[in-house]
């Protein structure tokens, strides 16, 4: 059974991203498929992960 978990805010500057990163590895490290979406056009969470 799978999980959802979202992080959203409309406030900018939160750390919405940067909990994502941290949330997605730690899980993952834990042995966990971890899928990260990234629904936002800036896509910093996708270059955080490596993806220009
Ligand atoms: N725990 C923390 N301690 C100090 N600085 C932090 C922490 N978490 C995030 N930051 C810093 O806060 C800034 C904003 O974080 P982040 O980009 O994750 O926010 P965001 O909510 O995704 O922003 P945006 O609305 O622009 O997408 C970044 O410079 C990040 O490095
Ligand atoms: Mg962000």
């Amino acid at each position: 059974m799978c999980k959802v978990i979202i992080c959203a805010n409309q406030k900018g500057g939160v750390a919405k991203s940067t909990s994502v990163v941290n949330l997605g590895i730690g899980l993952a490290n834990k042995g966990k498929r971890v899928l990260v979406i990234d629904n936002d056009p800036q896509g910093s969470l996708t270059e955080a992960l490596g993806y220009p």
